[in-house]
């Protein structure tokens, strides 16, 4: 798995939570973090140079758990790649589907939400409804720092999701895996009957459902019986190793026993 920095654990976190005996190998970008004021063939230049570095170290499948990189990369690498690959995408879907005003809100970074890829995914699944978007630059690097509920903070969230209220948005999507993260914050901030969705979950179903095709790589990995096997879990960052290994316990407890080594 990869993504421009630590934000994709919320997506690990739900692929860990379906397979905890899956061994995971995630790659934080951090050098080139945020992807999200970046041209879409430097993205596309850093994922190949990440899925290279996955596949040679023997990745069955591939993770892209970073929507930006998702919507600039993906085609390319599947044309690459062998590999399965799996990507993210703004749950634009599934907010189609639920809200009752006829009105979603997206966050995301700037260059998700600028490229035909966003364009196609709201005209295929969100005809029907209208689709406000709001692109949220320095959020991803907030949570970088550690940064999930300072009062700067909390005002920036309220200036992004004032933008999405006062259309009359009813569900929120968080578009940007690092979103997540901001979770009790958006929830301090946001009126009760607004609700928030992202992808997260619905990736690690799907990673779940492309290992159920290949019985023989789950056979090969499934360990003797044990009700929680300790996660097996390598974090390799293209920046500062001691940030990323104080940071990523702060996003999600379980990390701290994970390995980490620069890249
Ligand atoms: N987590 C990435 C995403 O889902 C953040 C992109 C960025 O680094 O700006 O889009």
């Amino acid at each position: 798995m990869f993504d421009s920095g630590l934000g994709g654990l919320s997506v690990l976190r739900e692929i860990h939570a379906r397979l905890p005996h899956i061994p995971l190998h995630y790659i934080a970008d951090s050098a080139w973090c945020p992807y999200g004021g970046r041209e879409p063939e430097e993205i596309r230049r850093r994922a190949h140079a990440l899925a290279t570095h996955l596949v040679a170290r023997h990745a069955h499948m591939l993770v892209v758990a970073c929507n930006t990189a998702t919507m600039a990369a993906i085609d390319s690498l599947r044309t690459e790649f062998t590999l399965p690959i799996i990507g993210m995408e703004p749950a634009v879907k599934p907010a189609a589907a639920h809200t009752r005003s006829g009105v979603i809100g997206v966050l995301a970074t700037g260059a998700a939400l600028a490229g035909e890829k966003f364009h196609q995914l709201v005209t295929r699944h969100a005809a029907s409804v209208k689709v406000v978007t709001r692109p949220c630059p320095g959020l991803v690097e907030r949570v970088e720092s550690g940064d999930l509920g300072s009062p700067d903070l909390l005002a920036d969230l309220e200036s992004h999701t004032r933008h999405l209220l006062c259309a009359g948005a009813d569900v929120i999507v968080l578009g940007c895996t690092h979103y997540p993260f901001l979770r009790p914050a958006l929830s301090r901030i946001l009126p009760a009957d607004i609700t928030i969705i992202d992808t997260g979950s619905a990736v690690a179903r799907q990673v779940e459902n492309r290992l159920s095709e290949a019985p023989a790589l789950i056979a090969t990995q499934a360990p003797p019986a044990a009700d929680s096997p300790p996660i097996d879990l390598h974090i390799e960052t293209t920046g500062d190793p001691p940030h990323i290994q104080t940071l990523a316990p702060k996003l999600w407890p379980a990390t701290a026993a994970a390995k980490f080594s620069g890249l």
